[in-house]
């Protein structure tokens, strides 16, 4: 997966998008026995969902990129998916860790070649004016 450019070009992005992947790699490495200290990544890494989400539309906001509600819609969908794997962890947090690592690292991938990239594009078009 990491032979895939993911660089939109707009660095406070890059950078996010990089820290995202640093905190699933913490989750990935820790000891999956001790739930506590899962419960606690897990909950850094809604909190900083959130916060990238919140740069990201903002930026796109500002740049009255068309198609805006729609990816909104699918950060809403992953910040829904996340606070499911809190809860969910409360109660099987070895079981848990690595298909939500799997999934949300997949999902970071696909979103961001696919939908970043080309809402970002516009952004950055937007720049040029
Ligand atoms: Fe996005
Ligand atoms: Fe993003």
């Amino acid at each position: 997966m990491t032979d895939y450019d993911l660089h939109t070009g707009i660095g406070i992005l890059d950078s996010q998008h990089q820290t995202f992947l640093t905190i699933l790699e913490k989750i990935k490495n820790c000891d999956r026995t001790d739930s506590e200290k899962l419960a606690t990544l897990i909950d850094e890494l809604h909190l900083y969902t959130l916060y990238h989400f919140e740069t990201e539309e903002k930026l796109l906001k500002e740049s009255k990129v068309e198609n805006f509600e729609a990816h909104q819609k699918k950060h809403n969908l992953l910040t829904e998916k996340i606070e499911e794997y809190r809860l969910e962890n409360l109660t099987d947090s070895c079981l848990l860790a690595q298909g939500m690592c799997d999934f949300l690292e997949k999902w970071l991938f696909e979103h961001i070649l696919e939908t970043d990239m080309v809402d970002l594009a516009k952004v950055k078009a937007g720049e040029n004016h």
